[in-house]
């Protein structure tokens, strides 16, 4: 779909549960015990080797990012973030921006290739998907700027809706 300095960046739509990445990226909440949405979905797919992995973390602060296996996922890791809730967080522009930057910097750390982003915060934690697929675009290409070992980096929405949406946002800026 796009290329940025050697990185592959693809859009997709769909199941994050269903990709065949190194990691794929769970929008947690800061307990790491699992919920609804995306954070359901992974557990639910990947069975309780990732809620076992995932107590001994002891949580993770909104902003952050923290790594378990992948259970019966296709993925070979978890990363765990926990993005801002729209209408409570302060900063919450700061706290999504590093929700991305961590997650990829952790991958980094782990020395992946390739990696998938849900849309974080988007759901129940309801941020705008207009604003945050800018924060999104952002970090990702600072990322990049920075220097990355990722070879490949998606972002996969559920609905075509949002889709639609990313979309939009990233042919303006990588096109
Ligand atoms: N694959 C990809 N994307 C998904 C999936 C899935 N299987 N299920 C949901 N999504 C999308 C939603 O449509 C939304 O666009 O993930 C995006 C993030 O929504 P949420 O999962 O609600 O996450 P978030 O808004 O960050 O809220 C986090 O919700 O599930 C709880 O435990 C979680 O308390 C935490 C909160």
């Amino acid at each position: 779909m796009y290329n940025y300095k050697n990185v592959d960046i693809n859009l997709l739509q769909g199941d994050i549960t269903k990709l065949e990445v190194d990691a794929i990226v769970n929008a947690a909440n800061n307990t790491l015990l699992g919920g609804g949405g995306v954070d359901g979905a992974i557990h639910r797919a990947g069975g309780r080797e990732i809620l076992e992995q995932c107590k001994k973390l002891g949580g993770c602060p909104t902003g952050e990012a923290r790594i378990t296996v992948a259970g019966d996922l296709p993925a070979r890791y978890v990363i765990h973030t926990v993005g801002p809730k729209y209408k409570i967080d302060k900063n919450k522009e700061v706290f999504l921006k590093s929700a991305y930057t961590n997650s990829l910097n952790l991958a980094d750390d782990y020395k992946l290739d390739s990696i998938a982003f849900p849309s974080i915060s988007t759901g129940v934690y309801g941020y705008p998907i207009m604003e945050a697929v800018d924060i999104a675009l952002q970090a990702l290409g600072e990322k990049i700027d920075s220097g990355t070992n990722l070879k490949k980096i998606n972002f996969i929405l559920f609905s075509e809706e949002d889709f639609n949406v990313y979309k939009e946002a990233f042919d303006k800026k990588l096109l």
